[in-house]
């Protein structure tokens, strides 16, 4: 049984076909096209709030052929205690997959290990690897030569990442980083280096020492070519926010910043955005801003994984 659960759960060819599909979606939208999700439920278990998230897997369920459940964990026995192994044993005799949007990464891992049907991590405390891959694949069409292999293409650019440098969304660009051949700097506060937990990840998957923090912004972005950010107070650390956006200050991404990175270098951020907080609404509005694609092609992508994983069962 095939789950996406983390970066790596795509070896690097796998990963090339998912983008490959991605694409071909892309170009054949709005057109009659493979439904190779046709006669399949597939139940979304969602603990966080979500719009792009929720709306892409809606859609992109639909547009396979599938039926998309959204069920909210508060309205479900999940969320009065019933255990997570119970929960996906019952779902596997109802349903053909599950993504799941949750706090404890292991509840996903739990969740695949107990049921029958295929997971896809839509976003846990530690890891978002859907956003990772739509965003990897946003900067593939912009750099791979018309024809050329878009996976190829990411080999070796550099991307700097500024503020929560412990989040979710990092610490998936670490681990994608890796499983994409790029170099990844990371530069955020006192207290907020890459944790143990995604250190521990790289060991286990042979691909240890692949990043660099620093205390210090315009050493991150020197030569890079993206410019990432998210929030400063993801979903789960809101009693922390005063603190948070105290020391994140200095990380904020503004145009001084952004002109310290390559001239052709282009800002990214998964969205929901804070202005004035870790960016201005001038970088967000530049030209090299590419934030609404990378929204978008979470529905391209993340079709394409949903194909992958049903064609690997
Ligand atoms: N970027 C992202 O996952 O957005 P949502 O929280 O709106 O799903
Ligand atoms: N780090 C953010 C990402 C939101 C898509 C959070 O977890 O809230």
């Amino acid at each position: 049984m095939k789950h996406f659960l983390q970066e790596t759960d795509f070896t690097p060819s796998e990963a090339a076909a998912v983008f490959l599909r991605a694409q071909e979606f892309k170009q054949g939208r709005g057109r009659p096209g493979p439904q190779p999700l046709a006669g399949q439920t597939w139940a979304m278990i969602f603990s966080k709030s979500s719009t792009r998230t929720r709306v892409s897997f809606e859609v992109g369920i639909h547009e396979l052929g599938g039926n998309p459940l959204f069920l909210n964990k508060g309205d479900i026995q999940l969320g009065r205690g019933e255990s997570v192994e119970d929960t996906a044993k019952v779902l596997s005799r109802f349903v053909h997959g599950l993504v799941v949007r949750t706090h404890a990464h292991s509840e996903v891992e739990r969740l695949a290990a107990a049921g029958g049907i295929p997971v896809i991590n839509a976003l846990t405390d530690f890891l978002h690897p859907c956003q990772i891959y739509a965003d990897a694949f946003t900067l593939a069409e912009r750099w791979a030569a018309p024809g050329a292999d878009l996976f190829a293409s990411l080999r070796g650019r550099k991307l700097a990442f500024l503020g929560d440098t412990a989040c979710n969304v990092a610490s998936s660009w670490i681990l994608g980083a890796a499983r994409f051949g790029m170099k990844i700097a990371l530069a955020g506060p006192e207290g907020f280096a890459p944790g143990a937990e995604i250190d521990a990840l790289l060991a286990r998957e042979g691909l240890a020492g692949g990043y660099r923090f620093t205390h210090d912004p315009f050493e991150a972005v020197r030569d890079a070519d993206v410019v990432y950010t998210d929030v400063w107070v993801s979903m789960g650390k809101e009693e922390e926010a005063k603190a948070r956006l105290a020391q994140m200050t200095p990380y904020a991404v503004t145009a001084k910043l952004f002109a310290a990175a390559k001239s052709d270098a282009y800002f990214m951020h998964c969205l929901p955005a804070y202005p004035g907080k870790e960016v201005t609404q001038e970088v967000l509005d530049n030209p090299r801003s590419i934030i609404f694609d990378q929204a978008e092609n979470r529905l391209h992508v993340q079709k394409a994984i949903l194909a992958a994983l049903v064609a690997g069962r």
